[in-house]
């Protein structure tokens, strides 16, 4: 797919990697629509919109909580009243909690699940109905396969977000292609240690972070090539296999 001319939705684009994404894809010419949780993070997906501008790009902002299927739908009224159609959806939106076993709550379990699992699946489900023919990219994560005690509820959300990946590719067959992207470590939390930081480094092959830019280059390879679906690329650093 060419991207230039296209429509694309970035979910979770107001900062970081998603932020990264949008740019690029409007740096390449598509109209980007930047979604962003809450009015507490509209500022950010006002910058946002900026870096898309300064690139030479055009972008639209939308505001949804993802878990909530009203905002969802109202998300993708207001898309499709918009743009009229989509081609490209990346699901980046995502949240990443701590918690061994014994101190996952229900909550914790349900915030996991619906945002990294169930948000994706409804978010690709409603892009579908306005693709003639596209592509769906989501950010999944090595833990999805490994499973890490310590990240035991967001592990299994991403696993089922792997699970995710696979349907939609078998289901969206032949006018959609769906794939996923596991990156390794890109951008720590901003509440992780050093000794945390350093730690997350010694596990990959590579023996360093990667950048925003790793996980981009990847995402726009996706789009651009028309004959692979339901596949994971780890860009990571080798940490899958360490
Ligand atoms: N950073 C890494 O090193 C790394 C490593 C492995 C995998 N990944 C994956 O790569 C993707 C991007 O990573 P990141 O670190 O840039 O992500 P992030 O900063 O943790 O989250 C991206 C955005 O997701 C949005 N979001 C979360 N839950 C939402 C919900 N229920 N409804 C609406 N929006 C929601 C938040 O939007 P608001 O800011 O508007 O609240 C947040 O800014 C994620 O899928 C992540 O799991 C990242």
């Amino acid at each position: 797919m060419n991207i230039n001319g296209k429509l694309a939705l970035v979910t979770g684009s107001s900062k970081r990697i998603g932020r990264a994404i949008a740019v690029e894809l409007a740096r390449r010419g598509a109209r980007v629509a930047i979604h962003h949780r809450s009015r507490e993070t509209e500022a950010d997906a006002v910058e946002t919109l900026n870096l898309v501008r300064e690139a030479g790009g055009t972008g639209e902002l939308f505001q949804a909580e993802l878990t909530d299927m009203g905002q969802l739908e109202e998300l993708f009224e207001g898309l499709n009243r918009t743009f009229g159609g989509l081609h490209i959806l990346v699901n980046n939106a995502s949240v990443f909690a701590p918690a061994v076993a014994d101190q996952t709550t229900e909550a914790v379990w349900d915030e996991q699940m619906n945002s990294n699992a169930k948000a994706p699946f409804f978010v690709a489900q409603r892009a579908a109905r306005l693709m003639q023919e596209g592509k769906i990219v989501s950010l999944a994560d090595v833990a999805g396969e490994v499973i890490w005690p310590g990240y035991l509820a967001y592990s299994v959300s991403k696993a089922a977000l792997l699970a995710v990946n696979r349907g939609l590719a078998k289901t969206y067959a032949p006018h959609i292609q769906v794939n996923a992207i596991a990156p390794g470590p890109v951008l720590f939390p901003e509440y992780y240690s050093e000794e945390q930081k350093k730690r997350a480094i010694e596990r990959t092959l590579l023996k360093r972070e990667g950048n925003p830019e790793d996980i981009v280059s990847a995402v726009i390879f996706l789009i651009e090539n028309d004959y692979i679906t339901g596949e994971l690329i780890h860009v990571d650093g080798g940490r899958h296999l360490v």
